[in-house]
């Protein structure tokens, strides 16, 4: 797989979703624009639009309609940068760089900040509900992401994340933090294409398992990134992780054995995608995982 592809089909699938939220992000009251402003300041700040060009190449991959994949795209970018937005917050990481640019909470405040990140919370899920083509997939679609999204996934990995500060790092405790914090949005994107796209139920098996190894494998290379990359590259303040005492990979095994276990779960992840993958975008994916340097 050349990596032209990877990068056309990156680009492609970032143009389509940035161009859809624009287009589809709820309107605010005149008397309340600086939400707005605040929403759009996060949401459009860049971001490699993983989880979106996921979804839609799972979708694609399976034969789905784009105006049943869309709005689903954006609403699972809507629900992480909502994630990013409190998740650097000074109660939670006390970011002040996100995507290049000065955090939410630098430009427009605590307050609004986290009012941005509920609002963009609630969006995704309207969205959803009002922009899919065929409404009998709304139901399917908004219970996938609440609960990925939800105290049984996302919310629940931060909420281990924060009581896991300055503790002794244990392997297994690190996993389920990843898998939930991290790994649950990965496993929605794959899974809310396949569920817009009426996948059968070993299509949708297969395809989760895939989603529950990338997404491990990409919180592993996060962790290893925060360690050895630096700030202008990753868009984000570099070291904080050991500076928090973070229960990272590398701090309970080590950046070459969190590296190795990143590679083994991409290439394990390649080998579910048989007859899945007709364009091969899917693998692409995989690989950039792996490979990508933010
Ligand atoms: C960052 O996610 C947060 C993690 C789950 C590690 P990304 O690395 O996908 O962030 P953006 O969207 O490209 O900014
Ligand atoms: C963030 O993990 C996970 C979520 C936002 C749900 P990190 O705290 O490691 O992400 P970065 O490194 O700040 O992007
Ligand atoms: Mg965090
Ligand atoms: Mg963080
Ligand atoms: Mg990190």
């Amino acid at each position: 797989m050349s990596g032209d592809h990877l990068k056309r089909l990156l680009e492609r699938h970032k143009a389509t979703v940035e161009a859809a939220m624009a287009r589809i992000l709820p309107p605010c009251p005149d008397s309340v624009s600086v939400i707005d402003e605040a929403m759009r300041y996060s949401l459009f700040a860049g971001g490699k639009r993983l989880r979106p060009g996921l979804l839609l190449a799972v979708g694609e991959a399976l034969g789905g309609e784009l105006d049943n994949l869309l709005p689903a795209a954006c609403a699972i970018e809507m629900i992480h940068s909502y994630s990013l937005i409190h998740d650097d917050l000074p109660c939670m990481d006390d970011d002040d760089l996100r995507r290049g640019i000065p955090t939410c909470h630098v430009k427009f405040g605590e307050g609004m900040a986290t009012l941005a990140g509920d609002a963009l919370s609630n969006a995704a899920f309207q969205v959803i509900a009002q922009e899919t083509r065929d409404q009998d997939l709304v139901a399917p679609l908004v219970l996938e992401l609440s609960t990925a999204a939800g105290t049984g996934g996302m919310i629940g990995g931060q909420v281990l994340d924060i009581l896991s500060e300055g503790a002794a790092p244990d392997i297994e405790v690190v996993r389920e933090i990843h898998r939930m914090k991290t790994g649950a949005l990965f496993v929605a994107s794959m899974r809310l294409g396949a569920i817009a796209a009426r996948a059968d139920a070993d299509q949708l098996a297969r395809i989760t398992d895939f989603g529950r190894k990338i997404g491990l494998a990409f919180q592993i290379m996060d962790d290893i990134l925060d360690l050895v990359a630096d700030a202008e590259t990753l868009g984000k303040t570099a070291g904080k992780d050991a500076e928090q005492g973070k229960m990272t990979y590398p701090a309970a095994i080590g950046i070459e054995a969190s590296r190795r276990e990143a590679r083994g779960l991409i290439e394990e992840a390649r080998l579910l995608l048989d007859g899945l993958d007709p364009q091969g975008d899917l693998d692409a994916l995989a690989g950039f995982i792996y490979a990508r340097l933010n």
